[in-house]
């Protein structure tokens, strides 16, 4: 499945949950007042900006934004809340595409980095987001620690949330470092929705060196926005790196 086809017109018509999930202020809040003060007064760049869930809040603060992002209807539906002039977008691939200017700050949230689906891919969009730096610049990842310790020998499928209506589950391809995400959402009766999308899942250590290979440094890792320590527990981790300078 290409992501393309998953983020099409009914996705992104349904991607804005004002107030609640991840749009619910306790989970936006903490990572826009972080990401302003990494920004340090300067422009931000956020790699797939998607429906401006991070961007036009942060734009609002007063943060220079532009974005880049390969779903065009994810970007009208961004287009909804902010226009051209207000939030500059570039239709295009993260590993690659070239968002016009220098940046303070790059940030790619939400798992997103997953999305690209080859090692590859992933060092080539830690080497674009240097490209777009300024020296001493900062890339910010938000992203999951693989669950493999939860998966039983011999299993390949993990239920990570279920409630009334909904089930969350990932299917493993360990061999392929590899996971696809189902979104069970049901009905009344019979009915069932399914949606899929797949990732390649990366370790803390492996990111960290993917970072070194584009020329950053690990400046630090925090469980969460609001700067929790991350233990062996942590489900996810904020890191930010930095390029010398
Ligand atoms: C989970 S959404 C995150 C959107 C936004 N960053 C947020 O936090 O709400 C993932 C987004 O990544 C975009 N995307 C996936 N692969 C991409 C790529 N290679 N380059 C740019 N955008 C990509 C999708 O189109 C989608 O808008």
């Amino acid at each position: 499945m290409r992501q393309d086809e998953i983020w099409d017109t009914e996705t992104a018509l349904s991607y804005d949950t004002p107030g609640v999930g991840m749009f619910a202020p306790e989970a936006l809040e903490p990572a826009v007042d972080r990401l302003a003060e990494l920004a340090g007064g300067g422009r931000a760049l956020e790699f797939a900006i998607g429906t401006g869930r991070v961007a036009v809040p942060l734009a609002e603060r007063g943060v220079p934004v532009s974005g880049i992002e390969l779903s065009r209807p994810m970007i009208d539906r961004l287009r909804t809340k902010a226009d051209e002039e207000a939030i500059p977008v570039v239709l295009g691939d993260m590993a690659t595409a070239r968002a016009p200017g220098e940046f303070r700050l790059v940030y790619l949230v939400y798992n997103t980095i997953s999305n690209l689906l080859g090692q590859d891919e992933q060092v080539e969009c830690f080497r674009n987001a240097a490209r777009h730096l300024a020296p001493g610049g900062r890339f910010v990842v938000e992203l999951g620690v693989p669950e493999l310790q939860k998966l039983p020998p011999g299993q390949q499928a993990l239920v990570w949330h279920s409630e009334d209506g909904y089930v969350g589950m990932d299917t493993y391809d360990v061999l392929h470092q590899r996971l696809v995400s189902h979104h069970f959402r049901f009905g009344e009766g019979r009915e069932a929705r399914l949606s899929r999308s797949p990732h390649r899942y990366i370790w803390p250590a492996e990111l960290d060196l993917m970072a070194r290979l584009a020329g950053f440094g690990l400046e630090s890792r925090h469980a969460d926005w609001r700067g929790a320590e991350f233990t062996a527990e942590s489900g996810s981790h904020v890191s930010v790196y930095r390029l010398p300078g």
